[in-house]
């Protein structure tokens, strides 16, 4: 067992396929640069120290049974205690958090922290890292159960996957991650915070989901991946537009892979207006801030932009064609690596 290690845990861009990973369906997503990073170090005792850099902040808590808590504690905790419950002995440490990824911008800070956590902590222990599709719902547990978030899969298995230069397909139904090479010619991503930090566990996040699967039940479906747009009929307006967003949602997904393994930047920006048109007008996660910050981008010339992530808040991702320049606070993205431990 080494004495200390570091894990470290990318944030994720989602280009397409929003709210579509808890309804069984696909999603174009990919790890960026960004992210946390995790240094445990073995101490003796029954207690995990930790110590968020950024934030100046600790915690201490009992290996064996850490207790709820809030914001950044509850992930870390979570993280630890569903290691523990799915068979994984967490040994005590001493946990170094560091992050370079914004929180509440729609990046997944939260799900990048119980990945590095876990990552970290199952090194330390010299154990080998289970199966990404494990090891997600483990971290997704954390945030059920621990942050009240009712989230899907769609982070952890981006920030699990990632690879350079590659957007990752994927499809919720079997959790098989595609890599697809990216071309997008000289069009460049970028991102653009709202300004309204957002949180799923108190956004309409949890109420959209359950709304998902009353429509499903209604439908007599197993999940929206098996509904079609013509059984839509069968439900009252606000389910039905809700369903009607998933549904396009997976269509706009396979037009978008289309788009940039054919290098068609253009047609991809078109999709990224339509995706978010339907995330404001049928699935209603859009607010004022998104909205302003759209048309900023649009504004700038964007060839496509739409809200990212869960909603109500969060950072705008946007399309940008060569010679334009994108709004001031705006940062670029690209397809990097997926999480790992540091040598
Ligand atoms: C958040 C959740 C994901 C996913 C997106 C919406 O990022 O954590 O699981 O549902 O919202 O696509």
């Amino acid at each position: 067992m080494s004495t200390s290690v570091t894990a470290f845990a990318p944030g994720r861009v989602n280009l397409i396929g929003e709210h579509t990973d808890y309804n069984d369906g696909l999603a174009l997503a990919f790890a960026v640069r960004a992210g946390v990073s995790v240094r445990a170090t073995a101490r003796p005792g029954e207690q995990m120290e930790v110590s968020a850099r950024d934030l100046n902040e600790r915690d201490s808590f009992p290996t064996r049974a850490p207790a709820g808590a809030d914001g950044w504690r509850a992930y870390v905790r979570g993280a630890v205690a569903e290691l523990h419950r799915h068979g994984h002995e967490p040994p005590s440490a001493h946990l170094e958090i560091s992050s370079d990824l914004p929180r509440g911008a729609g990046m997944s800070s939260s799900a990048a922290l119980t990945i590095a956590v876990c990552l970290a902590l199952l090194a330390l222990a010299g154990a080998e890292q289970p199966p990404e599709p494990e090891l997600a719902r483990i971290c997704q547990r954390a945030e059920h159960e621990w942050a009240g978030a009712e989230t899907g899969l769609l982070d952890q298995l981006a920030s699990l996957h990632g690879r350079a230069g590659h957007v990752l397909l994927i499809d919720f139904q079997t959790l098989a991650v595609t890599p697809v090479a990216c071309d997008l010619g000289d069009f460049t991503l970028v991102l653009l915070p709202t300004g309204q930090a957002h949180r799923h566990a108190d956004s309409g996040y949890n109420q959209r989901r359950a709304e998902c699967t009353e429509a499903a039940r209604r439908m007599r479906v197993q999940s929206l991946r098996d509904a079609t747009i013509q059984d839509l009929h069968m439900l009252p307006d606000t389910l039905a537009r809700r369903a009607r967003h998933v549904i396009s949602e997976n269509g706009r997904v396979l037009a978008a892979l289309r788009a940039v393994s054919e290098g068609d930047p253009q047609t991809l920006g078109e999709l990224l207006d339509r995706s978010h048109a339907s995330l404001r007008d049928d699935f209603e996660v859009s607010t004022d801030a998104v909205e302003a910050t759209v048309t900023r981008l649009k504004a700038a010339g964007a060839a496509g932009a739409r809200l990212m992530g869960g909603g109500f808040g969060g950072s705008v991702l946007a399309l940008m064609p060569p010679g334009t320049v994108a709004p001031a606070g705006a940062t670029v993205v690209s397809p990097a690596p997926g999480a790992h431990l540091v040598p």
